[in-house]
């Protein structure tokens, strides 16, 4: 069971999203818990004020630290050894490693920053981490939020079923997924490739290696570089540097 907090201006952004599929099941089955909290009620006066403009000049509007500590304290109380995230563009890059070391947690605090920022001082004393989902600016943190509950929730016990479990899926062992196919055998003249018919799991399990190996090699070779290869992975790989071009046209 890991338990998420989510510190937001949008509550209503997570309605629906988490409600479906497998993170559903996974509430109803408490394996996991979202709770949302709207950083307004921690606003200031009776306009509960969130936000000012910034020191120094410039445009836009900044969160003001009060509501923010005030609402990631009340949060904190009761599981003081909370961890607390806080979602920026100016975080860690979140990667496979990350959500893995995220999901060991008993109990996460998701900050999700809006407007131009939150006031400087919130970080360091009150947030643990800053974390970033891609090296691109979006309006707030909330969508980054969702995001790390979703990869987050889908490394614990029992939200997969066995059959797709966290373990067996791509990035797992740092390599792109192979090309999967289902029936029809002929669609529109795209045929599914003999060996997936073939009934000879050792073959299937050595083409698949391949077509993962090749997918990385010819999409992500940043990736390879990371992966722990067999020697025959090495042996494919430099087949197609040797070919160079005429390999990359075709797959
Ligand atoms: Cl966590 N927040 C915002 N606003 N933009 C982002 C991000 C987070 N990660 C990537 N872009």
């Amino acid at each position: 069971m890991i338990r998420f907090d989510v510190l937001t201006l949008f509550p209503r952004m997570f309605d629906d999203p988490l409600n479906e599929s497998v993170l559903k099941r996974a509430q109803e089955q408490k394996r996991i818990e979202i709770v949302v909290h709207d950083i307004r009620d921690f606003g200031l006066g009776r306009h509960r004020i969130v936000d000012d403009t910034p020191f120094g000049g410039g445009g836009g509007m900044v969160m003001k630290p009060e509501p923010l500590v005030r609402a990631i304290e009340s949060v904190k109380k009761p599981y003081p050894s909370a961890r607390v995230v806080l979602l920026t563009p100016q975080g860690a890059p979140l990667d496979t490693d990350h959500v893995r070391r995220l999901a060991e947690y008993r109990h996460l605090v998701l900050v999700c920053g809006r407007y131009e920022g939150i006031d400087e001082r919130v970080r360091g004393g009150f947030v643990d981490e800053e974390i970033s989902i891609g090296d691109y600016v979006l309006t707030g943190g909330e969508l980054a939020a969702m995001v790390l509950i979703d990869t987050v929730s889908r490394q614990i016990h029992g939200v997969l079923g066995h059959e797709n479990a966290a373990h067996e899926d791509s990035f797992s062992e740092g390599l792109l997924e192979y090309p999967h196919y289902t029936k029809p055998r002929d669609f529109r003249g795209l045929r599914v490739p003999e060996v997936l018919m073939s009934g000879n799991h050792e073959e299937i399990k050595r083409w698949r290696r391949k077509e993962s190996i090749r997918r990385t090699w010819l999409r992500r070779p940043d990736l390879l570089r990371r992966a722990d290869l067999s020697r025959e992975d090495l042996t494919a790989i430099a087949e197609w540097e040797q070919e160079g071009a005429s390999c990359r046209e075709t797959a």
